[in-house]
C-alpha cells in the first residue's frame, strides 16, 4: 500500500518520519479526514480549506495548491484500490532538531502526508439499532475549532466509552447551570425534542463538515434547527440523539450513561435518510 509524502508515493510501512518532527514532540499539526466512495471524495474543498484556515491561524505554510492536492489524492485512491474507504490528510511544521517551542525562527519544511486507507471497521449495528455513548469530561484546551492532532483528551474520552461497550463519548463541560454538551471524541450531536433539531453551538468545538451538510439538509426539508448552548439534562430528557461524522456519517444513539432511547426515531431516520440521498447523488 502507497502513501503522499512531501510530494512522493511511498512504501506506506516505510519508516520515513524523522523522530524529531514537531508534529511528534509537539503536536504541532492538523489533520483531516475525508470520506472517499466509487472514485469520488466528498467535500474535498471543505476539508482543505477548513485545514488551510487553521494552517494560517497557527503559522504553519500550507504546502500545495488545493488543485495538486485533489490530483494526488486521486492518483494515491486509485494505486491503493479504495472503494469504499477514508483519505487521511496531516501537516506538521516538519523537522526541528532544536526542540525549542516556539516556532522555528527559520522556516522548517513542513511534513505533509496522506493515506488513502479502506473504511474503519463499525458495526453496522450501530446505524440499525443506535449507538451507546458516554458522557466524559470535556479535557481540552481552547482551540477545539481546530484540527488539532493534539488528540490526548479525545483519546480519554472515546477509550472510557469503549471500555464500556460503548461507541463514542459524549463530552461535557461545566458552568454556573451545569454540564452543557460540547461534542464527541470525533462527532458532533443533535438531539430531537419536540419535533424541534437541536445541536451545540459553535463554540470551542470543531464546525463539523457532516454537521453543517446536515443543519442544511435538514431546514432545507422544512425541519427546524435550533444552534444554541445545550445541557446534558436536556440530552437525558431529548425524545431522539444522533450523532454525525464523516465517517459516522448519520449514527442514531439508543442510549446515554443508562439512559436508553428510542433509536433510531423518526426525525433521526429522516435525517439519515437525506444524507444517504446526498451521497448517492454527489
Ligand atoms: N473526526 N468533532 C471532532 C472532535 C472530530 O474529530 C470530528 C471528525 C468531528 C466531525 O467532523 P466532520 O463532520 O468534519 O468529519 C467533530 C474524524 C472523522 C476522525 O477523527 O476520524
Amino acid at each position: 500500500m502507497k502513501a503522499f509524502l512531501n510530494g512522493k508515493f511511498v512504501e506506506k510501512n516505510e519508516k520515513l518520519i524523522t523522530l524529531e518532527n514537531r508534529g511528534l514532540t509537539f503536536g504541532d499539526g492538523l489533520f483531516e479526514v475525508l470520506r472517499v466512495k466509487d472514485g469520488h471524495i466528498f467535500f474535498f474543498e471543505d476539508h482543505l480549506l477548513r485545514m488551510k484556515s487553521s494552517a494560517s491561524f497557527f503559522g504553519i505554510p500550507f504546502p500545495y495548491s488545493l488543485d495538486e492536492i485533489k490530483n494526488r489524492a486521486h492518483e494515491l485512491i486509485s494505486l491503493n484500490r479504495i472503494n469504499d474507504g477514508e483519505l487521511y490528510i496531516e501537516l506538521t511544521r516538519g523537522v526541528d532538531t532544536n526542540r525549542e517551542h516556539r516556532y522555528p525562527p527559520r522556516s522548517t519544511q513542513t511534513t505533509f502526508f496522506m493515506l488513502a486507507i479502506p473504511l474503519r471497521e463499525i458495526n453496522p449495528e450501530n446505524w440499525k439499532r443506535g449507538a451507546a455513548v458516554f458522557s466524559f469530561p470535556d479535557l481540552r484546551h481552547k482551540l477545539c475549532e481546530h484540527k488539532t492532532i493534539n488528540l490526548l483528551p479525545n483519546v480519554m474520552a472515546k477509550n472510557f466509552a469503549y471500555e464500556r461497550g460503548g461507541y463514542e463519548a459524549l463530552m461535557y463541560r461545566e458552568n454556573s447551570k451545569g454540564k452543557y454538551i460540547t461534542e464527541g471524541g470525533s462527532s458532533n450531536y443533535f438531539l430531537v425534542k419536540n419535533c424541534t433539531v437541536i445541536t451545540p453551538e459553535i463554540d470551542n468545538i470543531l464546525p463539523g463538515i457532516t454537521r453543517s451538510k446536515v443543519i442544511k439538509l435538514l431546514k432545507e426539508s422544512g425541519i427546524e434547527v435550533v444552534e444554541r448552548r445545550v445541557y446534558l439534562e436536556e440530552f437525558l430528557s431529548a425524545d431522539e440523539v444522533f450523532l454525525v461524522s464523516t465517517v459516522s456519517m448519520v449514527m442514531p444513539v439508543r442510549r446515554i450513561d443508562d439512559r436508553e432511547f428510542k433509536a433510531p426515531g423518526e426525525i433521526t431516520l429522516k435525517a439519515m435518510e437525506l444524507y444517504r440521498d446526498f451521497m448517492d447523488k454527489e
